[in-house]
C-alpha cells in the first residue's frame, strides 16, 4: 500500500517564481481586480492561442455559461447532454430555462445529433454542446441542426482548452465557447474561466454583464452581475499558459503509459484521443464493461480507494438523475440509454504534473491485480 494519496484533478502548479513575481508586481500596482492589466494580458493570450476574436475572462466557467445564456437572450428550452458536470444544466435552470437532456454517442461520450434533433420543439432556443474530456463535439452536425431550426449554439468547453476539431481550435465554434480554469482543470487560474467569441456585439454584451452593466463610472445600461476575474487569478492563468507545452507533454506521456499498462485487460477500455488533433490529455478515463471485466466498476473503485487512489465515477448518475431534474423530469431516462450505460461504466484516474511514471505503474498494478484476483 502506498503511503501517499492520489487524487483526480490535483492542480498543476508550474513555475512558482514567475507566478510570485507577477503577484509582487500586482501588489506594487495596487490594482487587484476590475479589468486590470493581468486580466487584459490573459485575455489577449487566450484570444491568440485559440484564434478567437474576443476572450472575456470570468471568475469561473459556470458564471461564464450564465453570462453567455443572458447575452444571447435564451429562453424556453435549451438542449444539453445529461452526461456532463451538473454546472452545464444548472447554468440554464438557474435562469429559468429548462435544460432538455439529450443522449450521447457511447463511443465519443459527446452529444448524439439524432437525439438532439428529436428533442427540438417550438420552445427550443439553443443547443449547449459539451466537449467532454477535451474531445470535441460533432460541431458540424450541431451547426447543421442550429441553422435548420434557427437555434443559438453555446459550447461548454470547460475540459477543452488546447484541443482542436479538424485542426480548428476549440474556442472558435458556435456563438461562443466557455472554458474553465478551475484548479482541477488542465490550465488553472485557481478559479476562473473565459468566454471566447468572434462576435463584437456578443463580446460587448458579455463585458457589460460581467461588470453589473456599467459603462464608465456612473452609467448602468443593462442588468448585470459580478463575474470579474481578479488579477491574482490572471497571474496564475498566465503562468500556467506559459507552460502549456510541457503540461500537454506530461499528460500525453502519462496517457501513453496508462495505455501500455492497461492494454490487455478484458472488458476494460481506456478512452483514446485522436492524435491527428490537438489534445490536452487531461482525462484518464476507463470504461468497465461489467459483463466482460472480471471486476465491476464499483468494486474496482473500492479497491482503488482502499489503496489511497481516489478514482472517480464521472459524471454518474447523469444530470437527469440529480435534483432538481430528477423530480422535474421523471421520464427523462427513457430517451437516455447511452447516458446511463456510460455513466455506469466510467472511472477517471489520476494524472497531471503531480505524478511520475512510477506512480502510474503503481496505480495500474492495483487495477491489474484487482482484475486478476476477481
Ligand atoms: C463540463 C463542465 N462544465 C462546467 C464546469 C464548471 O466549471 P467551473 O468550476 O469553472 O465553474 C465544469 C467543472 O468541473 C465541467 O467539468
Amino acid at each position: 500500500m502506498s503511503t501517499r494519496t492520489y487524487y483526480v484533478g490535483r492542480p498543476n502548479v508550474v513555475d512558482r517564481e514567475s507566478f510570485i513575481q507577477r503577484v509582487h508586481d500586482m501588489l506594487d500596482r495596487k490594482w487587484l481586480t476590475n479589468d486590470g492589466p493581468l486580466v487584459r494580458e490573459f485575455e489577449e493570450r487566450i484570444q491568440n492561442y485559440v484564434g478567437a476574436k474576443h476572450a472575456i475572462a470570468v471568475n469561473n466557467a459556470t458564471i461564464g455559461l450564465e453570462l453567455a445564456i443572458r447575452a444571447l437572450n435564451l429562453t424556453g428550452e435549451v438542449i444539453v447532454p445529461s452526461y456532463t458536470f451538473i454546472a452545464s444544466a444548472h447554468s440554464l435552470r438557474l435562469q429559468g430555462i429548462t435544460p432538455v437532456f439529450a443522449d450521447i454517442d457511447p463511443v465519443t461520450h459527446n452529444l448524439d445529433p439524432l437525439s438532439v434533433e428529436a428533442l427540438i420543439t417550438p420552445r427550443t432556443t439553443a443547443i449547449m454542446g459539451v466537449h467532454l474530456w477535451g474531445r470535441a463535439c460533432n460541431t458540424e452536425s450541431v451547426q447543421v441542426l442550429a441553422r435548420k431550426h434557427s437555434l443559438r449554439v453555446i459550447y461548454d468547453a470547460a475540459h477543452a482548452f488546447g484541443c482542436s476539431r479538424q485542426g480548428r481550435m476549440i474556442g472558435t465554434f458556435g456563438d461562443c465557447e466557455v472554458f474553465s480554469f478551475h484548479a482541477t482543470k488542465f490550465l488553472n487560474s485557481f478559479e476562473g474561466g473565459a468566454i471566447t467569441t468572434d462576435s463584437d456585439e456578443l463580446a460587448a454584451q458579455l463585458r457589460l454583464i460581467r461588470n453589473f452593466g456599467f459603462i464608465g463610472f456612473d452609467k448602468v445600461v443593462r442588468l448585470g452581475t459580478n463575474a470579474k476575474m481578479p488579477e491574482i487569478c490572471a497571474a496564475m492563468g498566465l503562468t500556467s499558459l506559459e507552460s502549456i507545452g510541457s503540461l500537454i507533454a506530461t499528460n500525453r506521456n502519462h496517457h501513453a503509459l496508462y495505455q501500455q499498462e492497461l492494454a490487455c485487460l478484458p472488458g476494460l477500455n481506456l478512452i483514446n484521443y485522436d492524435h491527428a488533433e490537438k489534445n490536452n490529455f487531461q482525462y484518464i478515463v476507463i470504461e468497465i464493461d461489467n459483463a466482460r471485466c472480471p471486476v465491476s466498476r464499483d468494486a474496482l473503485i473500492s479497491v482503488l480507494h482502499s489503496n489511497n487512489i481516489i478514482a472517480r465515477k464521472y459524471f454518474w448518475p447523469g444530470c437527469h438523475a440529480m435534483e432538481p431534474y430528477r423530480t422535474e423530469q421523471p421520464c427523462a431516462a427513457q430517451h437516455l440509454p447511452c447516458t446511463e450505460l456510460v455513466a455506469d461504466r466510467v472511472i477517471v484516474l489520476p494524472t497531471g504534473t503531480d505524478l511520475q511514471p512510477a506512480d502510474i505503474l503503481f496505480i495500474t498494478s492495483i487495477i491489474k491485480a484487482a482484475c486478476a484476483s476477481a
